[in-house]
């Protein structure tokens, strides 16, 4: 290809989809660009997301274990403070670490990043308002939109984020300083860790979450259950059952009106700090969409077909701005397969092993059906659980909250949900992805040899109970 050419695909977003996408395109040897208006790569995920919300939580629980679990291992300390300055300098070293890390990858793969806001004129020809004032305008024979999501307003409007009183996920990476009461409205993932954080930093941290339960689409039952008993123990109250009806600044506090879910009681109580965390939707502003015809879904998603292409036969679409979980991985992996389909006809995500993770402590994480899904589509199942408490690695580690449920289809044992509440339960459940990627069975995973001592064990032997007997409980 020669400057002049036409690109062969240009990527519109360098989110966890977008960048992956156009990697993997100059990997394949397409002639390939990619458009961020945010100026630095890596979109929500790396810039105000996943990145920035671990580096919060994984110093806050160093912090946290510094005060309050030192003493019983045997470590005195005295004079520890927080310094929030500090840890939120960290949290920007980790991103711009990481942002950075994309450029390079881009030149490395002869991807050209152009910083700046992305429109259709046509389906072959796409508008650049660059950042720095100038415009562009690139050909290209296609398209892949990995725009991402936004946060989803309060509904109604009742409510009005600021970014610094009441935030959104955004501001909440961000506090200047540890508020004394903070109200979380939505127990889902996002309230869940980033109330963590602040808990874990000092707030007295409140969740306010319409559903009976917490943690979130998908999560089991009796994992959300164990989850908001562990959270309470560590200081986090729950208002569950109850939804915000509004939220308003008066006299330096934030006023919050809830009612419960059924209707009746009203209540009202105040804050320092609210966060909103209600969900995110999907985001397409400014694409001039309507000029070439992609077509949307009544809840704002661009429809898609099974080898993500839209509408428009050359434009395909990945990630938070179409179907399915809104997850960096998930993003990922439709990125590289849409670039396979583009250039080999042949692609593949199954979505039926794509793992979700809660970051806080201890973590938990899932793949595959849970049991009430299960109970609904009317599947005879097996169950094989194994605590943490008598696991030898977590007991020495005084780690042991938690447990490994693994359900099976009763006649054949195959894995069709892993569900973990414990120590390092993000790593681990890597392994259920892999059981199920593969069709494996449980007496496949309880004949496997799992390296002793070590947190994996509870996996092994959750699987000798879903086949038979474990050993150690
Ligand atoms: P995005 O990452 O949203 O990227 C889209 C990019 O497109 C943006 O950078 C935007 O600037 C750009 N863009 C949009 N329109 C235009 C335009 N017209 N022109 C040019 N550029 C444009 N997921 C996980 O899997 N694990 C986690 O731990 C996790 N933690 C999270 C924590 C928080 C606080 C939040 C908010 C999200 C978290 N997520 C996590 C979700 C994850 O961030 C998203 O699923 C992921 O970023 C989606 O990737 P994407 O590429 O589809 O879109
Ligand atoms: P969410 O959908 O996970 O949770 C929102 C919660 O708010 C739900 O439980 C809902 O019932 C509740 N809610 C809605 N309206 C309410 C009201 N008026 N009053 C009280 N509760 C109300 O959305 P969240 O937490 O904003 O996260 C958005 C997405 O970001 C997630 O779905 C996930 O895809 C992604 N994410 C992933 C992370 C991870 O993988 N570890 C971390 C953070 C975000």
């Amino acid at each position: 290809a020669t400057p002049t050419d036409p690109y062969d695909v240009v990527v519109i977003g360098a989110g966890p989809g977008g960048y992956v996408a156009a990697i993997k395109a100059g990997q394949l040897g397409l002639k390939t660009a990619c458009i961020d208006k945010r100026g630095p790569p890596g979109g929500t995920c790396l810039n105000v997301g996943c990145i920035p919300s671990k580096s919060m939580l994984n110093n806050s629980h160093i912090y946290h274990q510094t005060q309050h679990d030192l003493q019983r291992r045997g470590i005195d300390v005295s004079g520890v403070s927080l310094n929030l300055p500090q840890m939120l300098k960290a949290k920007e070293q980790s991103v711009t670490g990481l942002t950075n890390g994309i450029e390079f990858l881009f030149k490395q793969n002869k991807v050209d990043y152009f910083k700046g806001a992305a429109s259709f004129v046509s389906p072959t020809q796409i508008a650049v308002k660059l950042n720095d004032g100038s415009e562009n305008s690139l050909e290209t024979k296609s398209v892949i939109i990995a725009t991402g999501s936004e946060v989803a307003p309060f509904p109604g409007g009742g409510i009005q984020i600021d970014e610094e009183q009441i935030v959104s996920s955004t501001g909440a990476l961000s506090l200047p300083e540890v508020p004394e009461k903070m109200v979380v409205i939505g127990g889902g993932v996002i309230g869940l860790e980033l109330g963590s954080v602040w808990s874990r930093l000092g707030a007295e941290v409140t969740v306010v979450e319409y559903l009976g339960a917490i943690g979130g689409a998908g999560i089991d039952e009796e994992v959300a259950k164990q989850f908001q008993r562990l959270l309470t123990k560590q200081g986090v109250k729950f208002k569950t059952n109850t939804k915000v009806l509004s939220a308003d600044k008066e006299n330096g506090k934030v006023i919050i009106k809830t009612e419960a879910a059924k209707g009746g009681k009203e209540e009202s109580f105040e804050a320092d700090v609210v966060l909103v965390a209600v969900g995110r939707r999907p985001y397409v502003e400014g694409l001039n969409l309507e000029a070439i015809g992609v077509e949307l879904d009544p809840k704002g998603r661009i429809i898609i077909d099974d080898q993500f292409n839209t509408s428009i036969p050359n434009i395909k679409c990945i990630g938070d701005v179409t179907f399915g979980p809104m997850l960096a991985h998930k993003a990922e992996e439709e990125g590289i397969a849409a670039v396979e389909f583009m250039k080999t006809g042949h692609g593949h995500v199954n979505y039926n092993a794509i793992p979700s993770v809660v970051y806080t402590h201890p973590e938990v994480a899932w793949v595959g059906k849970t049991e009430q899904e299960l109970k609904a589509a009317g599947v005879q199942y097996s169950i094989g659980k194994f605590s943490f408490t008598a696991n030898s690695r977590a007991k020495t580690n005084l780690d042991t909250d938690g447990f490994v449920k693994i359900i099976t289809e009763k006649e054949t044992d195959r894995i069709l949900g892993v569900h973990i509440i414990g120590p390092n339960a993000g790593e681990m459940i890597s392994e259920g992805v892999l059981a199920i990627e593969y069709g494996a069975s449980a007496e496949d995973i309880a004949r496997t040899t799992h390296a002793h001592p070590t947190l994996s064990e509870a996996f092994k032997e959750a699987a000798m109970a879903a086949f038979g007997k474990p050993i150690h409980m």
